[in-house]
């Protein structure tokens, strides 16, 4: 073993050989369509994903975070207490493979705050913990959200103590935690255009109680309570070549803008980037390359935050399947780690035995779902494979 954190992965000859026995086979299909003189485009997206006959061969046996780590990239995954303390293997193989830990549920208000008066660092405290003991690095996820908030929120926050409220959990949670966190996401999906509010603004329960400020000001509370930490805006549906998905990415944009102007300390922007693999089509990298230089350009890092890739209605044979998601996978990644401002990636779970896709995304035919780096057997998968070719090709840091 080259690295303490190298892994087992599938053998590359015998990968190459299957690759183009059986995905040769695709691009006769694509060819197919064509010669049944149905347009590339008409072709199913299912067949035009496998007319894809790229190999996803990778060099020697290091880690994903080994890998990444020789560019001067962050690579990390999201994690629940429970998963980790209760799974040794599956710890063992998040320590093998992760160099940063961010928590999946246990810093968000519904997991820290059992009552207005009270908090509770009991289960987030074993996470920091078990990173320490481990060396990993540690995200916190998430100071203000829309969603996980406790039962008595909606109660017992009103207009007149919403601001003081705010100010004590940032300043207590950061501070708890001040020193020992890479990163925070201070703000997390403040942004939906689609709700007509101004400037794109999500008309949450802090937009409702505290106006647009309340972004503002948890940046600069967050930013006192631990001076240390990387302090980022984090985002959903910045990924796709979609009206939707450009309405975001500007008003996003917007955002960080006026936050910069007004010399507010935020340091970067997180793209959650939950990817769908049917619809890979939609990913132009043009684009993505121009938002990401628009965002770095403003003096910001980038972190791709909560990775993964929905296989919900992708064929049911496993290998297409995992064709596509690492095809997914690896075009995304490889243009965004084209924009050196991109500094950390995160995939939201590692092994698809734990993914919040299994609850909210299930497959149709209730076939497990396959949409992270390691199989439920925490074997790699060709995913696996695709991220460990981006970084291993991407630029140094
Ligand atoms: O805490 C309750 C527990 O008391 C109760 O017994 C249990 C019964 O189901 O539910 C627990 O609440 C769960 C909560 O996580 C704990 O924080 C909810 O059921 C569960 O739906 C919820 O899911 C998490 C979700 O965020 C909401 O916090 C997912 O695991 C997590 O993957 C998901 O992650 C979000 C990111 O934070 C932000 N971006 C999108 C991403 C996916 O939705």
């Amino acid at each position: 073993m080259t690295d303490s954190k190298s892994t087992s992965r599938p053998n590359k000859r015998l990968l190459y050989r299957r690759d183009l026995l059986r995905f040769g086979a695709g691009a006769i299909a694509g060819a197919g369509a064509v010669a049944l003189g149905r347009s590339p485009q008409k072709s199913s997206q299912a067949e035009t994903q496998l007319a894809d006959s790229r190999s996803f061969d990778v060099e020697g046996d290091r880690s994903l975070g080994a890998r990444a780590a020789a560019k001067g990239i962050l690579y990390g995954a999201a994690v629940r207490r429970s998963n980790l303390f209760e799974d040794t293997a599956f710890a063992a193989r998040f320590v093998q493979e992760c160099r940063m830990l961010v928590p999946e549920r246990a810093m968000k208000w519904q997991a820290l705050r059992p009552s207005l008066d009270k908090f509770d660092f009991e289960g987030a405290d074993q996470l920091v913990d078990f990173a320490t003991q481990h060396d990993l690095k540690l995200r916190g996820h998430t100071l203000v959200w829309h969603q996980s908030l406790p039962d008595w929120f909606a109660e017992q926050v009103t207009r007149q103590n919403a601001e003081q409220v705010l100010v004590n959990h940032i300043q207590t949670v950061a501070g708890h935690y001040a020193g020992k966190m890479q990163s925070w996401d201070v703000v997390n999906e403040a942004i939906q255009p689609k709700e007509g509010k101004p400037d794109g603004f999500r008309n949450s329960p802090w937009l409702q109680l505290l106006g647009q400020d309340y972004v503002e000001l948890a940046f600069r509370v967050a930013a006192e309570a631990d001076p240390d930490a990387m302090l980022l805006y984090n985002d959903y549906s910045l990924d796709y070549d979609t009206a939707e998905d450009e309405t975001k990415r500007n008003a996003v944009l917007r955002l960080l803008e006026r936050l910069k102007s007004r010399g507010v300390p935020v340091h970067a922007l997180g793209l959650q980037a939950h990817l769908d693999g049917e619809e890979s089509r939609q990913f132009n990298p043009v684009q993505m390359q121009r938002f990401l230089r628009e965002v770095a350009d403003l003096g910001l890092k980038i972190f791709v935050t909560e990775l993964d890739v929905k296989d919900q209605r992708l064929p049911a044979n496993i290998e297409q399947r995992d064709r596509i998601v690492a095809a997914a996978y690896e075009d995304y990644l490889t243009a965004v780690l084209a924009e050196p401002a991109v500094t950390a990636v995160l995939t939201w779970g590692l092994s698809d035995r734990y993914s919040w896709l299994s609850d909210v995304r299930p497959r149709d035919d209730g076939l497990p779902i396959r949409p992270l780096p390691l199989d439920a057997d925490l074997q790699p998968k060709l995913a696996w494979n695709a991220i460990a070719r981006v970084f291993d090709q991407a630029a140094q840091r």
